[in-house]
């Protein structure tokens, strides 16, 4: 903690929170705040003595921040510092920390039905999410599957393609194509998804094969003018693989849009419509993995809708529920459904989680949804694209930069390290760097991005931008 308290330099605009302050306007919660905080001083103490974190080497690794409460898009730590989250809690945070008319509608839900098995059974909350979901996702897709996190999403995805086509007597599409640079989970099927990795190396031997393939250079986007313009050609090593292994492959399976965690990479919209062209023409099933691109991300609703195509599987999770609970969808065609109609059993789609469809989960994602209704947020998102366009254009040709892209509320600066990549050392001195300012940033790697939660205001992206600007070169020197 006091390491964390000396860290402390940079100061946004807004005050800490005052313990005389009431929060709640009832004494006796008041009461039972100041006791909870009276034994958090030992919070990371206790954090180091019983708790294993995701994607930590406990062994080396800094003290955790220690969260206490969220505030629109800020954090607030347990000595009341306020840290601007600039990447939404791991991309799931879309409508701010602690948003009231989320938070209410938990509360509602958590007085009527709190849980219920959901094979046999079913609930208000599910049935209107799901209805909701399908008027807002393309028309191919008519069927919801809950499951809990995005890497159960994938999973389903691929059990259901590839039983798909077992079901209709096709056992021999055993693969997948994915692409470099993919990532979609850490559950064993997502992970032979994903591109093969640090995250992947240590389980090589348990994943699956699948085919894989580049998306072309000229298909990526970048904010350097040179790289500007449409891309019209053929996706030859893609068309090369499906002519000689369709008949193996069950679907392709893609990040559309925006391949976040595999390096941040933009695509231009025609690299969606050739993918779904080649999938038409080859009799393949299209997954869209839209867990971290979908709820305006991108700057649409969900990412396939820049193309637009029509995917005939998507999965969707993080924003779903405005980042408040695990809760996941994989909604499919009639297509995939019908395939599992059957009055023979072993055709049914044997899959299911505990927390299947939680009530809870889905009354949040409804309220998520609501205020994307109510409160124009899709228009908010496009203001918060040209304000984060803005600032990234100062950053197009710096010799310490190596490239520069947008997308929707989503600003990448990619830094010329030497190819590194992940493993650039850079990347955690700037996280440092940037957390002693009070900025929650997470490179990944040699990749700066930002990726707020739709709440921000433009002073802030000021700000952002300029914490920015002032830590990248230095340390970029100092690491030469
Ligand atoms: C595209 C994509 N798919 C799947 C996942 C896995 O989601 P989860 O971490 O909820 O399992 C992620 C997580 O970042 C993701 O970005």
């Amino acid at each position: 903690m006091q390491q964390v308290e000396s860290l402390s330099v940079g100061r946004l605009n807004c005050d800490p929170p005052q313990a005389s302050e009431s929060k709640t306007g009832h004494p006796e919660r008041d009461a039972a705040r100041l006791r909870y905080a009276s034994t958090m001083s030992s919070l990371i103490a206790r954090d180091r003595s019983c708790i294993w974190h995701p994607f930590t080497q406990m062994k080396t690794a800094p003290d955790p921040l220690p969260v206490v409460r969220g505030d629109g898009p800020y954090l607030i730590t347990e000595n009341g510092r306020r840290i601007l989250d600039g990447i939404s809690s791991w991309w799931v945070n879309v409508h701010g920390h602690c948003n009231p008319k989320v938070g209410r509608a938990l509360a509602v839900q958590a007085e009527q039905l709190e849980h219920v098995m959901f094979a046999g059974c079913t609930h208000p909350p599910a049935v209107e999410l799901a209805e909701r979901l399908l008027a807002q996702l393309p028309p191919r897709l008519t069927r919801v599957f809950y499951s809990d996190n995005g890497s159960t999403a994938v999973e389903v995805a691929l059990k259901m393609a590839y039983q798909y086509w077992t079901n209709r007597g096709e056992s021999q599409r055993r693969t997948f194509l994915a692409l470099e640079h993919a990532y979609h989970g850490d559950t064993v099927g997502a992970m032979s998804a994903s591109h093969e990795s640090l995250f992947t190396a240590s389980y090589a031997p348990l994943l699956f094969r699948v085919e894989r393939a580049a998306v072309p250079p000229d298909y990526l986007a970048s904010m350097d003018p040179s790289r500007d313009g449409d891309a019209t050609g053929p996706l030859e090593q893609i068309e090369a693989l499906l002519a000689r292994r369709s008949t193996e492959i069950a679907a392709v399976i893609i990040e559309p849009m925006l391949q976040a965690a595999g390096g941040m990479f933009v695509w231009k919209p025609a690299f969606l419509r050739r993918l779904r062209e080649l999938c038409d023409r080859f009799g393949l099933l299209l997954i869209a993995d839209e867990v971290m691109t979908g709820f305006g991300r991108t700057g649409r609703m969900f990412a396939c809708e820049h193309g637009p195509v029509e995917p005939d599987l998507i999965c969707l999770s993080k924003g779903l529920t405005a980042g408040y609970l695990p809760l996941a969808v994989t909604a499919a065609s009639d297509e995939v459904y019908d395939a599992f109609l059957s009055d023979d059993r072993r055709k049914t789609f044997f899959h299911g989680h505990s927390f299947t469809a939680n009530p809870l989960g889905c009354a949040v994602a409804l309220a998520g949804l609501d205020i994307f209704e109510q409160e124009s947020v899709l228009a908010r998102i496009g203001a918060i694209a040209s304000k984060i366009r803005s600032r990234l254009k100062s950053f197009v040709g710096r010799e310490y930069v190596r490239d520069v892209r947008q997308i929707g509320g989503v600003g990448i600066v990619e830094l010329e390290t030497g190819g590194e990549g992940y493993l650039a050392g850079i990347g955690p001195r700037l996280a440092a760097e940037f957390l002693k300012r009070d900025l929650l940033l997470r490179p990944n790697g040699d990749t700066v991005y930002f990726m707020p939660p739709y709440v921000v205001t433009d002073v802030e992206i000021d700000w952002v931008f300029d914490q920015i600007e002032d830590v990248v070169p230095g340390l970029m020197k100092q690491a030469e």
